[in-house]
This record gives structure tokens, C-alpha cells and sequence, in this order.
């Protein structure tokens, strides 16, 4: 109805509770229901001699905290919050219950409280997720939409930004400060440069994530173009979630072993560069989905891996590329001067086609995955979002 926005769930005020031997169960007006272990809640007590944990600011550790805290005392008070007297330490906390609802932990909750990605296939390209740089870099709700479409599904188009070399500096601008890779802050990607790299020829390039043989690879890649090729050197770009699904739905034994087993990646110029990695290609988190893709079939070394785990993972790791190969799963699109692209270095394969324009020009830069989660969350709040702002998104491969 227009002009009538929906409850939010921080004007629901709790209306029941209920003790049970481990602790309470809460109910809150709009009917929503969660149990809280009375050690769970004793530790969060946010009055201002135990602190809070959003500053960073406790003042207590957990061995300051009784083994087994006990409520002497529970209340709903008149705005529907939370009051408990503990003991053995006569302790007094307060909890709001717009608080304890941004925190229940019953598993709708917690689902809802993870970012979920939107996997994609070579058909994104029909409509590419695409924003202008010249209305992102001057209206804060642009600028979000754009952090949604790089959050939802790991790049975004930006168009129409500087096409001098350099330029990409200002759409990287968009998101945070650049952050360093193995090589400068600003790549240029053209045949004539002498960097001997595979991005400085005229080859295809297979599909990859930058920089895996490093602890923490680049985070947010901003891929920006000077000049496009007047044939070919398309960019190319691949949803390592999405692959990783499909592997996961095909074969979960061999997702299984990317996932428990390193693969040792290394990237050695003689006397100048030493670079050498050794982690898993699939990483999940603590619920098991996926939180971050390595992929660099260039700088994959030689398996160090119990004699009887080498041939089933390498037959594992041919089923993967199987996906990333597979044409059905790549975008493909032309950049053109001042165009851009952001992608998630922890999630999104890239890629070129060959061609032979001795002066096409691209830059590549990158700003830190955390950079780009943090001004995320601060528009998402200043903008009235909180739902967005504290949800969880992936943590990447390191
Ligand atoms: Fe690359
Ligand atoms: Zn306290």
C-alpha cells in the first residue's frame, strides 16, 4: 500500500518467555520464536561494565563469567525488552529486543542472516549486470546498486568512466583504496609492454582467478580499457561458485577432495619474485558452502599429496575445468574505452580471447575484499539497509 511501509522487525517488542532448564525460550509480537542459552546470553551483556563486542570494547573475558549462569530473576518489561538478574554473580542485564532479534540463532534466522550468491552462466551476458560510472560516482543509491550487483554476482560493468591510462584508478575509487598485488598498484595489460607475463601477449588467455599462488590473492579486480582490440580480446568471465556447484551436484567425491586437499601453486621469476601458495582450490566455510575459488591452471606446480590421493585428484581437478572450460558457463563480452569491469578475485574466473591489435590497452587494479564488504556495509546503513549491513558474505579463500 502505498505510502505504508511493512513492520520492521525492530518494532516488534517481545511478548513471551519461557525458562527451560538450558535457557529461554523468547517470543517477539509478530510471532517469531528462538531459544537463547542463558550462557549465550550472560556473555553478551552489553551494560557498560561488561562492554560490547561491535567497539571491540569487552571489558570481560569468558573466565570472568560464571561456568554455569543462572537467571535469578526474568522480566519483559513495558517496551517489550529483556531484563535478567543472575546468579551466583548478582549480575543485572538488559537486552533490547530489536538486539536479540538481530542475533537469534534458530536456523530460519541464521540462513536468512547469510548472503546467498546468484549463481550465473554464459546467458548473463543477455543482461549484463551494468552500471554508469558517471551516476555511481555521483548518487549514493547508484553507488549501492552497484555494490549489490558486485556483492549478488561477483562483477559488475561499469560504464563510461576515464579511458586515459590510469582512469581505472577512479572506478576502483567507487569501492575503496587500491590495494597491491605481486606486481604494481596499476597493470597495464598490452602486447607492448616488457612485463613478460601471459596478459602481455597477443594469446588467449584461460580462464583463471589472479594470483593464486599468494596467501591472500587480490581481492575486488577492476579490469578497466584504454582501448579495446580492434579484433577480438574479448573479456571472459566464469562463476567458480557456479562450477563449483555443478561439480559439487555431479561428483561430490571429487568436489570433496578440491575441497580437503592443497594444491601447491607458485609463481618463481629468477632472483626477482618467489612466490609459492598451498591451499585447497575449493574453500567452504564452517556450514559447508562455499566461500572462495583458487583456480590457475598456469601456476598449479606438481602435487604434494599422499600417493593415494594423486590420481583421484587430479581427476578431480580435470572435472572442474570440465565446468570452467565449458563454453556454456563463460560470459563473454567486448569492453570498450572507458568501460570497466569489478569482479570478485575470490569467486570469478577470467579469461580473454586471442587477437592482434599490437595497441590494445587494458589496466588491471584491485582493492581488498574487505575494503569492498566494509563500504558496503556503511552505505547499506547510512542508507537505511541494516538488513544488509549485517548480513554475513563470504569470506573468500583466505
Ligand atoms: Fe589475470
Ligand atoms: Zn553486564
Amino acid at each position: 500500500m502505498a505510502g505504508l511501509s511493512a513492520p520492521s522487525i525492530d518494532d516488534a517488542g517481545l511478548v513471551d518467555l519461557e525458562a527451560v532448564s538450558e535457557g529461554l525460550w523468547l517470543t517477539w509480537a509478530d510471532g517469531h520464536r528462538s531459544l537463547f542459552h542463558y550462557v549465550w546470553l550472560r556473555d553478551c551483556c552489553y551494560c557498560s561494565s561488561c562492554g560490547d563486542t561491535y567497539s571491540s570494547k569487552r571489558f570481560v573475558t569468558p573466565l570472568d563469567m560464571p561456568v554455569e549462569p543462572v537467571p535469578a530473576y526474568t522480566h519483559i518489561d513495558k517496551r517489550g525488552d529483556l531484563e535478567i538478574a543472575w546468579q551466583p554473580d548478582d549480575h543485572g542485564s538488559r537486552y533490547a529486543a530489536a538486539w536479540l532479534r538481530r542475533h537469534c540463532y534458530d536456523d530460519q534466522s541464521r540462513r536468512r542472516r547469510f548472503h546467498e550468491p546468484c549463481l550465473w552462466d554464459a546467458t548473463i551476458v543477455d543482461d549484463l549486470p551494468a552500471i554508469e560510472f558517471a551516476a555511481a560516482a555521483t548518487d549514493e543509491h547508484v553507488r549501492f546498486e552497484l555494490y549489490r550487483k558486485l556483492r549478488d554476482t561477483g562483477f559488475v560493468v561499469v560504464r563510461g568512466g576515464p579511458a586515459n591510462p590510469g582512469g581505472v584508478e577512479a572506478v576502483a575509487g567507487l569501492i575503496g583504496d587500491l590495494g597491491e598485488s605481486a606486481y604494481t598498484r596499476i597493470f597495464d595489460l598490452t602486447p607492448s609492454s616488457p612485463t613478460r607475463t601471459m596478459g602481455n601477449t597477443f594469446n588467449e588467455v584461460p580462464p583463471h582467478t589472479d594470483e593464486a599462488f599468494r596467501y591472500s590473492p587480490p581481492g575486488i579486480n577492476v579490469l578497466g580499457c584504454v582501448r579495446p582490440a580492434s579484433d577480438g580480446g574479448e573479456s571472459i568471465l566464469v562463476d567458480g561458485f557456479q562450477a563449483a556447484a555443478q561439480l559439487r551436484a555431479d561428483d561430490a567425491d571429487a568436489f570433496d577432495l578440491l575441497c580437503r586437499y592443497a594444491q601447491d601453486f607458485n609463481r618463481v621469476h629468477a632472483g626477482s619474485l618467489d612466490q609459492r601458495g598451498r591451499q585447497p582450490m575449493i574453500v567452504l566455510d564452517d556450514r559447508g558452502a562455499v566461500t572462495g575459488i583458487r583456480f590457475h591452471t598456469r601456476a598449479a606446480g606438481p602435487l604434494n599429496l599422499p600417493a593415494d590421493v594423486v590420481v583421484p585428484y587430479y581427476a578431480a581437478h580435470r572435472r572442474l575445468c570440465e565446468r570452467v572450460f565449458d563454453p556454456a558457463n563463460q560470459a563473454r563480452f567486448q569492453l570498450e574505452a572507458g568501460d570497466a569491469v569489478l569482479f570478485d578475485n575470490h569467486r570469478v574466473l577470467h579469461a580473454r580471447a586471442a587477437f592482434s591489435d599490437p595497441l590494445r590497452h587494458l589496466q588491471i587494479c584491485n582493492v581488498a575484499r574487505e575494503t569492498f564488504h566494509e563500504q558496503l556495509r556503511l552505505l547499506a546503513d547510512k542508507l537505511g539497509f541494516g538488513a544488509e549491513a549485517d548480513q554475513v558474505l563470504a569470506a573468500g579463500v583466505s
